[in-house]
């Protein structure tokens, strides 16, 4: 991180239930096997399902870099109760100001409220390290997905046609989505 204005996040944070920590080289095989080559887990995802343990190490290298240049970067989320990884989230900044949220969850995951309460931390690190605008984009027909944003304050902005491809649902083809935004 360069630029000396910027606040950087802390690289491990707890909520009620989950923990939330900087990825590292050694999460790689747990990653995979969790969640980031599961066909259904990543059906409505904008990264290309992994098949390899080397597009997984991919992703850690990219996510380092991002942790290097900006304050915060991606966050693997952990069960507090018991250590197991359920799923990711983080923030992808733009500018020192904006930034880019999502949630993705093993599947033994879903329906505890844990993509909210994911958020809603992410929303609090973010405020915390300077970001007044941070946003979220899903796609139009990915109804739990907007559920969560909009438990979690996010404002519905408007839906951008053609946006943004979602390699694992129709390769090559842009899908709508919505844009959320919350303003802190
Ligand atoms: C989408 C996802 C993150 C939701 O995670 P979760 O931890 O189950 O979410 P929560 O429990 O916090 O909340 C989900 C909400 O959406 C609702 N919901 C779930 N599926 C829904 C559907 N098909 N239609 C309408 N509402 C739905 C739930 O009822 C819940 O709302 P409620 O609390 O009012 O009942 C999770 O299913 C996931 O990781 N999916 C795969 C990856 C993904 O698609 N990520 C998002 C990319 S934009």
């Amino acid at each position: 991180m360069n630029d000396k204005r910027l606040v950087k996040a802390a690289e491990r944070i707890e909520s009620p239930r989950l923990l939330f920590v900087r990825p590292a080289l050694s999460d790689a095989a747990e990653i995979l096997s969790r969640y980031a080559s599961d066909p259904e887990v990543t059906r409505f995802v904008a990264f290309r399902r992994h098949e390899s343990l080397k597009e997984t190490r991919d992703f850690l290298s990219w996510s380092d870099a991002e942790w290097e240049r900006w304050p915060a970067g991606p966050y693997l989320v952990r069960s507090r109760a018991d250590n197991l990884l359920l799923g990711s989230t983080g923030l992808s900044f733009e500018t020192p100001s904006r930034a880019m949220t999502g949630y993705v969850f093993a599947r033994d995951a879903w329906g505890h409220g844990y993509a909210t309460e994911a958020l809603r931390t992410m929303s609090a690190a973010a405020a915390s390290a300077g970001v007044k605008r941070l946003y979220a984009l899903c796609h139009t027909g990915h109804a739990g997905s907007w559920r969560v944003l909009e438990k979690g304050g996010f404002t519905r902005e408007g839906i951008l046609r053609r946006y943004m491809e979602f390699p694992n649902l129709v390769p090559g083809e842009p899908a709508d989505v919505y844009c959320y935004a919350l303003i802190l």
